[in-house]
């Protein structure tokens, strides 16, 4: 495990950017850590380190918002595994594509074997990034 200490948004996605480049088709990265702490921050940053250009914005009704091949999610709001299946967020771990996910552990049973995870975390604009 390795640790990088952020004292930015900027940093925090500069850092997710260049993440990035070590991500191949096919990897599900889990974006850990509490609310607020920059988990959707780290999706932009590797996002864009994919090259997508398209704003990236909080997944909210669907729970998946889709760049390409890169599928962002946010299951905060989901409550169990069958509403995850019932919405048809199994299928895409099996698209080849790169899946980021927050809040994984609520669809912990759909999450595939070997998932990479992000953890964030910390207080005022100092986070620590651990992967
Ligand atoms: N070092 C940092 N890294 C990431 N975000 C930071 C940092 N310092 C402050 N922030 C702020 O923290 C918030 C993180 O929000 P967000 O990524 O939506 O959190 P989450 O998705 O984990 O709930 C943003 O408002 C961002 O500007
Ligand atoms: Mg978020």
């Amino acid at each position: 495990m390795a640790v990088f200490h952020s004292h930015s948004e900027e940093e925090t996605a500069a850092w997710a950017k260049d993440y990035a480049k070590s991500l191949r088709r096919g990897d599900t990265v889990l974006l850990e850590g509490p609310m607020g702490a920059g988990k959707t921050v780290l999706a932009k940053g590797i996002i864009a380190g994919m090259g997508i250009t398209d704003a990236v914005t909080s997944p909210t009704y669907a729970y998946v918002n889709e760049y390409g091949d890169v599928f962002h999610f946010d299951c905060y709001r989901i409550v169990s595994a069958a509403q995850a299946y019932g919405l048809g967020l199994a299928d895409y771990f099996g698209r080849g594509g790169i899946c980021l996910v927050e809040w994984g552990e609520n669809i912990k049973e759909l999450l595939p074997d070997g998932a990479k995870t992000v953890r964030i975390a910390g207080t005022g604009d100092t986070r620590e990034i651990t992967f």
